[in-house]
Formats: C-alpha cells, sequence, structure tokens
C-alpha cells in the first residue's frame, strides 16, 4: 500500500504550477482535461507518487464548490491497494462510510472514495490497478 497522489484543489494551475514546478522544482508531467471528473489536472510525479493539481472545469461542480466554501488546499489522498473490494469490506466491518460507489477509470483503474467523516476530516480515494490481481 502506498499514496497514489495527493490532489489539490486550485483556481489557476499556472499559479500553482509557479510555486510546484518552478519553485519547489517538482517536474511537471501530464496536463489535460478529464472531463468525467470535471477537471482540469496538471501532474507532478515524485517517484512511486504524484502531487495532481485540480482546476475545475465549471465552478458549480464538486470541486469547484470544494474551492468556494474552503479554498485552495488539499482535496484528497489516494491510497494505492491490491483488492478494493477487500478494502471496502475492511472499512465497512470497522464503520466507515463511502462515498458512492466504484467507479473505473478508462485505463481499467477502479476507485472509489471513503467520506471524509469516515477519516477524520480527509476525502480518501482508493485505487485498483486493473493488473492488481
Ligand atoms: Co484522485
Amino acid at each position: 500500500m502506498h499514496v497514489h497522489h495527493i490532489a489539490i484543489a486550485v483556481h489557476d494551475l499556472d499559479a500553482a504550477l509557479a510555486f510546484y514546478r518552478d519553485a519547489l522544482g517538482m517536474i511537471e508531467g501530464d496536463r489535460r482535461e478529464v472531463p468525467a471528473e470535471g477537471v482540469e489536472v496538471a501532474f507532478l510525479p515524485m517517484g512511486e507518487s504524484e502531487i495532481e493539481l485540480l482546476k475545475p472545469l465549471d465552478p458549480g461542480n464538486s470541486i469547484g464548490r470544494f474551492l468556494e466554501k474552503r479554498g485552495e488546499g488539499i482535496h484528497h489522498i489516494c491510497v494505492l491497494v491490491e483488492d478494493i473490494e477487500a478494502t471496502i469490506e475492511q472499512l465497512k466491518a470497522g464503520g466507515a462510510q463511502m462515498a458512492g460507489e466504484v467507479r473505473e477509470h478508462a485505463n481499467g483503474t477502479r476507485y472509489a472514495f471513503v467520506h471524509p467523516k469516515s477519516a477524520h476530516g480527509v476525502l480518501i480515494e482508493l485505487y485498483q490497478h486493473a493488473d492488481a490481481q
């Protein structure tokens, strides 16, 4: 189990890259729109993990509302797991509440979110790569 990515909600990707890439010295990876999630993302890989800067495509979507309510900051932490169903079972057995169902990216990666209420205020994303099992 390791951190796959840390997602940070920002108002402006270029302004955020001026810090993370130019000032802090991280390497910029891909940058693309992910309409299914309603965001434009800039990826900053580091080792086995990466930082994802998320900019909402629409101020009314969930990232847009997050920014409006809480300002810029960590939106979620994503943990890579080997078996997402087993992890969810274990979480539910421990009384945790999920936020929505398991969904799938085009590349076959399956993902789900644990409600921040159950994770001490942090939205936790679970990832299982297509080739994990
Ligand atoms: Co994520």
